[in-house]
């Protein structure tokens, strides 16, 4: 029980990899409040969750909805040790086909909401505090038509390392993960609406080495390590969870040799 005692929050925890975070830090003993913005899906995670979860909903894009989100938090729990800014949607921006409103609706949700949540929470946090923000493999695919999320994934490494050097004296850890392709939701999303993620998993599988997507609790098991004591030694680090992606590409189907 390495969260005995301990507080989280963590954001777009209503679903996919964000949910299966705070349902393995719950069932480590946190206490953890959970964000989104679909009230349905919310309230069924929470039901899912249990009593050590509470459900706030808010629209992280909105300025003005942070603040409630902590105030919510500082008088349910008092304080906050662990934050997982995981929150973030993806979608096509092609090159030569995206209007400005498209492009910086990815960047406020990955970026901007995620710097503003890092601010928000602060008050609450202490020495001994941990934060993980989520990146992605595809900061440095260069997957077509993806450029504003592979920006905002870039951008969230290059900010991981700011925070932790603000942080430093404070004594609030600040690492991230990087996840490859993970079996959620955001496969089927948007402008992906419509395929299945069995589809599409079939389909990228063979540049993966392992053949396969990662589970959300993968993801989740390197981010409870980043959150726990285990991880006293690390700030301003990464750990990649993406079945060999982007350090053995060669390993992969794709380029195998017979
Ligand atoms: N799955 C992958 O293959 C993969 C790979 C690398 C990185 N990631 C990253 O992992 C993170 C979680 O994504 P996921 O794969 O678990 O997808 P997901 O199941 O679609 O979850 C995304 C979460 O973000 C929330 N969210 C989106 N916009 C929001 C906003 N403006 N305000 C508040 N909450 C918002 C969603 O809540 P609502 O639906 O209620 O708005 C949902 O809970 C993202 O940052 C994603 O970029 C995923």
């Amino acid at each position: 029980m390495r969260f005995e005692g301990k507080t989280a929050l963590v954001t777009g925890g209503n679903s996919g990899i964000g949910f299966v975070t705070a349902k393995m830090l719950i069932a480590e003993g946190a206490r953890v409040a959970i964000t989104g913005r679909d009230r349905a899906k919310l309230d069924q995670a929470v039901a899912e969750l249990g009593p050590n979860a509470l459900g706030l909903q808010a629209d992280l894009n909105d300025e003005a909805a942070i603040d409630p989100v902590f105030k919510q938090i500082g008088e349910a729990f008092g304080a906050l040790d662990i934050v997982f800014a995981n929150a973030g949607i993806s979608g096509p921006t092609p090159l030569g086909g995206t209007t400005a409103a498209a492009f910086d609706a990815i960047l406020r949700t990955n970026l901007t909401a995620v710097f503003l949540t890092v601010q928000g929470a602060l008050p609450l946090m202490k020495a001994g505090g941990a934060i993980v923000l989520n990146g992605s493999v595809m900061r440095e695919l260069g997957a077509p038509g993806t450029a504003a999320y592979s920006a905002t994934k870039a951008g969230v490494t290059g900010m991981a390392k700011v925070f932790a050097a603000e942080l430093v004296q404070r004594g609030i850890r600040v690492n991230t993960v990087i996840p490859g392709g993970t079996r959620t939701p955001i496969w089927t999303r948007g402008a992906r609406e419509g395929a299945t993620l069995d589809g599409t998993e079939q389909m990228l599988a063979p540049r993966v080495p392992f053949a396969r997507f990662a589970t959300p609790e993968e993801v989740a098991a390197a981010v409870l390590f980043l959150a726990s004591g285990d991880a006293s030694g690390m700030t301003a680090a990464e750990i990649v969870v993406d079945g060999g992606t982007i350090g053995a590409p060669w390993g992969a189907p794709l380029f195998r040799q017979g």
